[in-house]
């Protein structure tokens, strides 16, 4: 890809207002963005999160109700639900650890003075779930990047009440909690939100080069 082919996808995609209720994302498109979720990077490499994936009609026809009556989450081909780990503790670090040394081939405690200088990280820190969101909000971007190359159109979401998807998901009690929504799908054609000017500060006032 050029340099401006990538400019011109930036600017094609829009937060879509109203999607295409009839067209569905295809499986190798849908995979491919699945990976990028995958793929993120994170802090470490802890992978702090869970993706999920809605794309049963009954059960997005009830996410309007918990979207501030947004239409996005009901008429796209896949909401996705990015969700943030409430904590951080050793035993994830550890799992993690083993991860790294099983999947480089390095031979048990390869790692552990960088598993050290993690245990000590997250013990030192209180407030994990912020930490663990913003690495979910990474994945959000890179979602959202990798949708506009595929020419497939997006909605980033915090307009929706947590609580409520928490309880859709069935993860209320659990170890995740969501952050925010994408909804992902191909714009409307009357979508007026397609035609309306990109606003952004100028890169002068925005970039800064030191
Ligand atoms: C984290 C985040 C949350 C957002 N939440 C919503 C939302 O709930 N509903 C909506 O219509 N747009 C939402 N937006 C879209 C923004 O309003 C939009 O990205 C911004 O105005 C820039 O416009 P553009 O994305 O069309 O270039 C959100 C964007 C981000 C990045």
């Amino acid at each position: 890809m050029m340099q401006q082919e990538l400019i011109n996808s930036l600017n094609w995609r829009y937060a879509v207002k109203r999607f295409d209720a009839t067209k569905r994302i295809d499986t190798a498109t849908w995979e491919a963005l699945e990976q990028s979720l995958v793929l993120t990077p994170s802090s470490y490499g802890l992978q702090p999160w869970k993706f999920f994936v809605i794309t049963d009609e009954a059960t997005k026809a009830k996410l309007p109700e918990m979207s501030w009556n947004q239409q996005q989450p009901k008429d796209c081909s896949h909401m996705v639900v990015l969700a943030a780990k409430r904590t951080m503790d050793a035993a994830y670090v550890d799992r993690y650890i083993a991860s790294v040394e099983t999947g480089r081939g390095l031979p048990d405690g390869a790692m552990d003075g960088y598993r050290n200088i993690l245990h000590a990280t997250v013990a030192g820190m209180d407030a994990h779930l912020d930490w663990n969101s913003r690495q979910v909000y990474i994945a959000l971007g890179q979602l959202m990047v990798a949708a506009a190359v595929l020419g497939v159109d997006a909605c980033p979401m915090e307009g929706i009440v947590p609580d409520h998807y928490d309880a859709l998901l069935g993860i209320a009690d659990s170890e995740y909690t969501t952050v925010v929504g994408c909804a992902l799908g191909y714009r409307h054609p009357e979508d007026k939100q397609a035609e309306a000017a990109k606003i952004r500060f100028p890169a002068s006032e925005l970039v800064v080069h030191v």
